[in-house]
């Protein structure tokens, strides 16, 4: 074997630019178009945020005014798509019901195949508007409850609530699921950004894209990771617990998850800002357990280990407070991130090089089928 120095799952690979978003490790930030996150989510709602992210700028008021009133008119579900769905098995995980409804949506735009930035900005508001009506449908569906049609005089995160439980949630809860969704909206070059990126390399449409996206997504290491945090915490069921939950995974080197970073080493710049708003849910349900769960856990693990807890773990247990199925944890995930997804998308369109590295060959050297005759 020669020594080629292999990168071996991308591992510190600077592979381009980008202007959407700066993840800054040594200084534990992240910035949003030269923005703190921690300040846009103090302060913007997810669709001014949204905006950011696809214009580099945040809106006006009367930029904002017609994009949410975009976003308001195309939030409801074609009959085609809320059929997409009843096809499929109530036993179906809510991602592949994200990805194909996603899909379906996507192949029935007229312009699908269109990839000029007015095109994608706009395929990008429609998945926006459309993927809360989607993972909504999917859990009441799931749930027995008949579907909730979308209300135009809701914001984003008021609505989304809405139509998945039925009710106008309060403030609280409204204000910290907007914060959930503006800190999942971007990430720079993670897992599921970087499918997205590959497959508009290819000159492939922004849909394809997505729904490649979502399917990144999905796995353990990445998003499927705020799932996993609440099948962890039903595992351990009681603080009192952790310490011999945690002897056990650490003796068989498993891995818990919610905790680590590719990137960050030191903690997850995001964790405090969702750590506040999960502190505010806890109060709100009165569900102090649930709270020394979450501290008792992190605690023991920072302490044994020194890895720190990444976004999905205080997001995991704030979607659980307000009610939503832990199977539904990821698409929320995709709800937000649908927003990072198309930036990249478009910035990858816009100065475009087909990825494709290259790869070291380590199989059998070269052999022949027994008795083939090479043509003369
Ligand atoms: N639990 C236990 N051990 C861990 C964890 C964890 N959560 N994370 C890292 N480690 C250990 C690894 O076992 C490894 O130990 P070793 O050197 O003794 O083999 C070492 O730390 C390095 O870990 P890697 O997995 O090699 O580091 P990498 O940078 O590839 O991993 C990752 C990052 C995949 C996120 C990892 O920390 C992990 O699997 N975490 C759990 C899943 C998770 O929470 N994913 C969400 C990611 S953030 C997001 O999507 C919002």
């Amino acid at each position: 074997m020669t020594d080629i120095d292999i990168k071996k799952g991308l591992a510190g690979v600077t592979v381009d630019y980008t202007a959407i978003s700066k993840v800054n490790p040594e200084t534990n930030s992240l910035m949003y178009s030269g923005y703190p996150v921690q300040e846009l989510a103090a302060t913007q709602s997810f669709e001014a945020v949204a905006y950011l992210l696809w214009h580099g700028e945040l809106p006006d008021a009367a930029q904002l005014a017609e994009f949410e009133a975009t976003e308001r008119a195309n939030r409801a579900l074609d009959p085609n798509i809320k059929q997409t769905i009843d096809l499929l098995p109530l036993e179906a995980h809510p991602m592949d019901v994200v990805r194909t409804a996603v899909s379906v949506v996507t192949a029935s735009d007229p312009a699908a195949f269109d990839s000029s930035p007015e095109a994608d900005t706009r395929k990008a508001l429609r998945l926006l508007a459309k993927i809360p009506a989607i993972v909504a449908y999917d859990q009441r569906r799931r749930r027995g409850q008949e579907a909730i049609e979308p209300r135009a005089d809701l914001d984003y995160s008021h609505n989304f609530l809405y139509m998945t439980f039925g009710e106008v949630p309060e403030a609280t809860v409204a204000e910290a699921f907007n914060v959930s969704m503006i800190l999942y909206a971007e990430h720079s070059f993670n897992a599921s950004t970087f499918t997205a990126r590959v497959i508009s390399s290819t000159m492939s449409d922004l849909g394809s894209a997505v729904v490649g996206a979502i399917g990144a997504l999905k796995g353990t290491l990445h998003g499927g990771a705020n799932e996993a945090v609440m099948h962890i915490f039903d595992e351990i069921g009681t603080a009192d617990n952790v310490v011999p939950w945690l002897d056990d995974a650490i003796a068989n080197k498993k891995k818990v998850m919610g905790f680590g970073h590719r990137v960050y080493k030191r903690g997850d710049s995001r964790v405090p800002t969702m750590k506040a708003a999960l502190d505010t849910l806890v109060e709100y349900y009165d569900a102090p357990q649930l709270g020394e769960l979450y501290d008792t856990l992190e605690s023991e693990f920072v302490g044994r280990k020194g890895i720190y807890p990444n976004l999905d773990y205080p997001s995991g247990p704030a979607y659980h407070l307000m009610g939503f199925d832990t199977l539904t944890f990821t698409p929320l995930f995709v709800a937000a991130r649908i927003v990072g997804w198309t930036a990249h998308i478009m910035e990858q369109t816009a100065s475009n090089a087909l990825i494709r590295p290259l790869a070291a060959y380590n199989g059998p050297d070269e052999r022949h089928i027994e008795g083939y005759v090479p043509p003369a």
